[in-house]
């Protein structure tokens, strides 16, 4: 068994995977500002310090000799905040990340035995390629500030691998939905918006014409990613994989699999696109299959319906 730093461990993704770590029979510690997750989102056991991750220093006092890994999950995910705080959002999403870099560095030469680093980063690196679906060799043109912030983690993920010898892999996730996405979030993605809705016969809104594709990928496929490329991180750093299902699917399409699970009907009310939506989003999950034998396993259906479950039970913080 082994203890973890978990980053970013009281957010949506970042608490399934303390949860899942724990019921592993790993020790885990989490540090999280809480400015988007909550503590109750965790148990209470858990060692955990609030603070801001792009404070080194403080970071530094936290990350002690004692972890074998860490899992860094914290930034702000939200583009439009990112579009609204530029330097504030860079701070947190860039800084931060080799604020733990650093950190592991230090901790790995203490101990004579390298940290790895497992870090969150996004499809948002390749923009609006039109080439699909997306692989990890095709260019990355991020069109927003959060896609350049992670792309300039993997840049220092695969530098630190060298220079500071910390073993890295980076997670490019894409549509990420499920259990302990709370609608109410600015972080919330649209089928926990969706889910929310249309379980208690509210109307949805579509940003646009609804013919625009995500791969959604549910989140304990996601953990399942990121506990396997913890588990390989030395042997294939520094490396990168998308995080992805493969599949295409369309708003409308996904929005009538919600209703249909929800016993109603779907007649969304249409609205303008957002600024800057990405029309057509897939990825290629080969890499993932081949490099850390990691596929995606829960299908939509059985994910939405995890999901509108969770909600309609009134979304505890389990
Ligand atoms: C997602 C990520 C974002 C990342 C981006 C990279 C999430 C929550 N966000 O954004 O961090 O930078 O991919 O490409 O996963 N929509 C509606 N109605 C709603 C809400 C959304 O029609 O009430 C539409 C959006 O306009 C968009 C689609 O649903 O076309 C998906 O939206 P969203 O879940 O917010 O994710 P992305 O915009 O793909």
């Amino acid at each position: 068994m082994a203890r973890y730093l978990v980053t970013g461990g009281c957010g949506f993704i970042g608490a399934n995977l303390v949860k899942s770590l724990l019921a592993d029979g790993h020790d885990v510690g989490v540090v999280d500002d809480l400015s988007a997750g909550r503590r109750d989102a965790i148990p209470e056991h858990v060692d955990f310090l609030q603070a801001d991750v792009a404070d080194a220093a403080g970071l530094a006092e936290f990350f002690d000799t004692s972890y074998d890994g860490a899992f860094h999950l914290a930034a702000n995910p939200s583009v439009t905040e990112c579009l609204n705080d530029y330097s504030g959002c860079h701070r947190t999403n860039l800084t931060g990340t080799v604020a733990v870099f650093e950190c592991a560095s230090k901790a790995g030469a203490a101990r004579g035995k390298p940290v790895p680093v497992v870090y969150a980063s996004s499809c948002a690196v390749y923009g609006a390629l039109q080439t699909l679906p997306l692989a990890e060799d095709m260019p990355t043109e991020p069109l927003s500030s959060y896609g350049a912030d992670k792309l300039c983690c993997e840049v220092h993920g695969r530098m630190a691998a060298g220079a500071y010898g910390v073993p890295s892999v980076g997670l490019r996730f894409f549509n990420v939905f499920g259990v302990g996405q709370r609608p109410d979030s600015a972080y919330s993605g649209v089928l926990s918006i969706f889910c929310d809705l249309l379980v208690s016969s509210r109307q949805p809104t579509v940003y646009g014409d609804g013919h625009q594709t995500r791969d959604f990928i549910y989140v304990d496929d996601v953990v399942a990613a990121t506990k396997a490329a913890m588990a390989r991180a030395v042997d294939v750093s520094p490396a990168v994989f998308n995080v992805c299902t493969g599949q295409a699917t369309t708003l409308r399409d996904v929005g009538a699999a919600i209703a249909s699970i929800c016993g109603v009907p779907f007649d969304p009310a249409f609205a303008e696109p957002r600024p800057g939506d990405i029309r057509l989003s897939t990825g290629d999950p080969s890499r993932c299959r081949e490099v850390l034998g990691w596929e995606s396993r829960v299908g939509l259906e059985d994910g939405l319906r995890r999901t509108i479950e969770w909600l309609a039970a009134g979304r505890g913080p389990d």
